[in-house]
């Protein structure tokens, strides 16, 4: 077809429908620049072509090589060494014969790149990653003219989306790159594009990234799914309609994890979170970036300091793997923790007393952790919060008595074992090791011949089976229960709840639904195997079942923040010797249900069953007085575990400051 008999309205016809024939209109007016023609940029173009865009400016001084074949649409056989900015014009004029172009064949730098914005709607980047002067100047210029500007950079199999919108936050102020070398500016550009970093985990060939060489790893799917990212805030932005996230705020999708994460980085890369990953980005990638001489550099290592504190410090326990706190940074010597408790919807959660444990043992692992670095801790639960989201400020203090805690290396190995361990007896120095670890203010009763395990592995079926018949706990056990993976983030692995492989599918079946549950405990049993696998056999199979008491009777957050750190340096000091452990608290929590008369079923056969586990409780506390009892659980000598409760990555876990 000659070109004479192309026609604008019937070659986009079919965009109608998703735009309105006069915003076809308005995209045909419109002016759009890219600099960069290779995988982002040639994609971009081409889309924006059949989007229906009348003008385009376009950047490039390079010429296609064969390296360029796996992603970038002009590159073939038949360009070989041809200008990018002749191969694609000849593609869009073949497509839209009417385009206005303004070619800038020498590419962009200070002298041309007002030039090359002059008279732009839009600016798209599809400068090479490693450009990195040209795109702060493009940046900047598109800052100073009001020009909106977009990056949807390929990241793995994934794209990540960064707009910088006239009068928001610029280019320059969320990446700040000013005064650094370029390899740590690089860096920056990185970290500061996919803060979600979730291309990091498949990168199998870490050698290919090579920051100083200026090369990297890339994908052709990245660079289409660019274009698709890119065309579509091209055409929310061109005609002034949809939501268009702005940063600090980004897009970051992995289409190989199948992931969508919604960033939000107040303050760019000086935000907290950000610094830490600069931190590690630095370590793992090595190379003059660890030695560059940036202002960085300068900064004392105090500030770097509170992000490893609390990074090593998430690994505390919680119940269910809950995590119920948040971290607000204040100053580099004023941490505050946000606790919330689960006790809406979690029967195990009686009043918070297990996530405000939960809490108490953070607060030592942050104290524990901050040891490293020679800093002592003061934490003060805040007055007058509500008891449901306490808040407990942390300081830190520069102290030369203190000395790494010989707890440090343990805080990420601790675990959770609930498979069946040796019966060999704690040795008496095992014993008075784990006594002593509790400090003041607490006592363990042991429970550990063979009739006293006994006693308690029958309590402990028992135990099971209310919990796995107990209406009010299916949502519960249905949420907390994470099937599809070994480690899991922020639920316990079907795998480390200690049920063999037939058993595991069988509970997965029945937890589909209530009536599942219902079915199978009416007329097949169902609660007796997995209470045989989860309760009675670990009970009898360990060396010592524990309960730690109180001294005085337990009431206030601050009491139950105390058993927590007591709790948490036991559970410690037991993994320094080697010895696994898994607490076993419902008992109690059931127990001090019917001691507080607080209704917590509304199922009789539920109430009678826990009235009977309280009164064998009892039994076995006595003399002592079971409502002092803070925690309880078994130890004994066995092999870790291989499925585990890992955590949420520390940036889901802070809060703006
Ligand atoms: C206060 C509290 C109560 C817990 N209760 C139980 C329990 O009754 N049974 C159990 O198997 N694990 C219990 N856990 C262990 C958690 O599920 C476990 O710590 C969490 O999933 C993280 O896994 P990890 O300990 O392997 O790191 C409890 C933990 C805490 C801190």
């Amino acid at each position: 077809m000659p070109a004479s008999q192309f026609d604008y309205s019937a070659a986009f016809t079919r965009n109608t429908g998703w735009v309105t024939q006069s915003e076809q209109g308005l995209l045909r007016s419109k002016r759009v620049a890219i600099a960069g023609l290779g995988g982002v940029g040639g994609s971009h173009l081409l889309t924006l072509t059949r989007l229906g865009i009348g003008a385009f400016t376009l950047a490039d001084f390079d010429s296609f090589e064969i390296a360029n074949f796996n992603r970038q649409t002009g590159a073939a056989v038949s360009t070989l060494g041809r200008k990018k900015t002749d191969v694609l014009v000849e593609r869009v004029l073949d497509i839209n014969p009417e385009l206005d172009l303004k070619i800038f064949p020498e590419g962009i730098g200070r002298e041309n790149v007002d030039d090359f914005l002059t008279g732009a709607d839009l600016y798209l980047d599809g400068l090479d990653f490693f450009a990195v002067q040209a795109r702060r100047l493009t940046f900047d210029a598109c800052a100073r003219s009001g020009i909106p500007s977009v990056t949807a950079a390929p990241l793995g199999m994934g794209v990540a989306l960064l707009n910088f919108m006239p009068g928001k936050m610029t280019f320059e102020d969320y990446f700040q790159l000013d005064g650094h070398s370029e390899e740590e500016q690089l860096l920056r550009f990185l970290l500061g594009l996919s803060p979600a970093m979730l291309q990091g985990r498949y990168l199998v060939e870490p050698s290919a990234v090579k920051l100083a060489e200026h090369r990297g790893p890339s994908t052709p799917m990245a660079c289409e799914l660019c274009a698709g990212v890119a065309g579509t805030e091209a055409l929310k932005i061109l005609l002034g309609r949809g939501e268009v996230v702005t940063a600090p705020s980004g897009l970051h999708f992995d289409a190989y994890r199948n992931r969508l994460v919604r960033t939000w980085r107040p303050g760019g890369n000086r935000h907290p979170v950000q610094r830490l990953g600069l931190l590690l980005a630095r370590r793992r990638f090595g190379s003059e970036a660890a030695h560059h001489s940036s202002p960085e550099k300068a900064k004392p290592a105090y500030e770097r300091t509170v992000l490893e504190i609390l990074n090593l410090a998430r690994w505390a326990p919680s119940g269910d793997n809950a995590q119920p706190w948040r971290f607000e940074i204040h100053n580099d010597y004023h941490v505050v923790i946000h606790g919330h408790d689960t006790r809406e919807h979690c029967v195990y959660d009686l009043r918070g007393h297990a996530s405000q444990l939960a809490l108490g043992a953070l607060l030592e692992t942050i104290s524990i952790a901050a040891s490293r670095y020679g800093l002592r801790t003061e934490a003060r639960s805040r007055k007058g919060e509500p008891e449901t989201h306490p808040k407990i400020d942390i300081e830190f203090i520069n102290d030369p008595a203190i000395t790494p805690d010989p707890l440090l290396p343990y805080i990420s190995q601790r675990t959770t074992q609930r498979r069946p361990l040796s019966s060999r007896a704690l040795t008496t120095g095992e014993r008075i090791a784990l006594e002593t670890a509790i400090g003041s203010g607490f006592h363990v009763r042991w429970l550990e011949d063979f009739p006293q395990r006994l006693r308690m592995a029958r309590l402990l079926f028992r135990n099971g089976h209310l919990r796995l018949t107990l209406p009010e706990a299916y949502a519960t056990h249905k949420s907390i229960i994470d099937w599809e993976h070994d480690l899991s983030e922020d639920r316990i692995p079907a795998t480390a709840v200690g049920l063999d492989p037939m058993a595991r599918r069988l509970m997965r079946w029945a937890l589909a639904s209530p009536a599942r549950v219902d079915f199978l405990n009416h007329y097949a049993a169902g609660t007796l195997i997995p209470c045989l696998e989860l309760d009675f056999i670990p009970g009898l199979a360990c060396a010592a079942h524990f309960i730690i008491f109180a001294n005085r009777h337990p009431e206030s957050l601050d009491d139950f923040l105390n058993a927590g750190r007591a709790v948490q340096r036991f559970w410690l000091t037991a993994t320094r010797l080697n010895l696994q452990f898994q607490p076993e608290m419902t008992p109690l929590i059931f127990s001090s249900y019917v001691r507080n008369k607080i209704a917590f079923t509304g199922n009789a056969r539920s109430e009678r069953l826990a009235q009977a586990l309280a009164n064998r409780l009892d039994e076995i506390a006595a003399p002592e007085n079971i409502a002092n009892a803070v925690f309880m659980g078994r130890v004994g000598a066995g092999t870790a575990p291989k499925a585990r409760s890992v955590r949420l990555p520390l940036e889901r876990l802070m809060l703006p400051s």
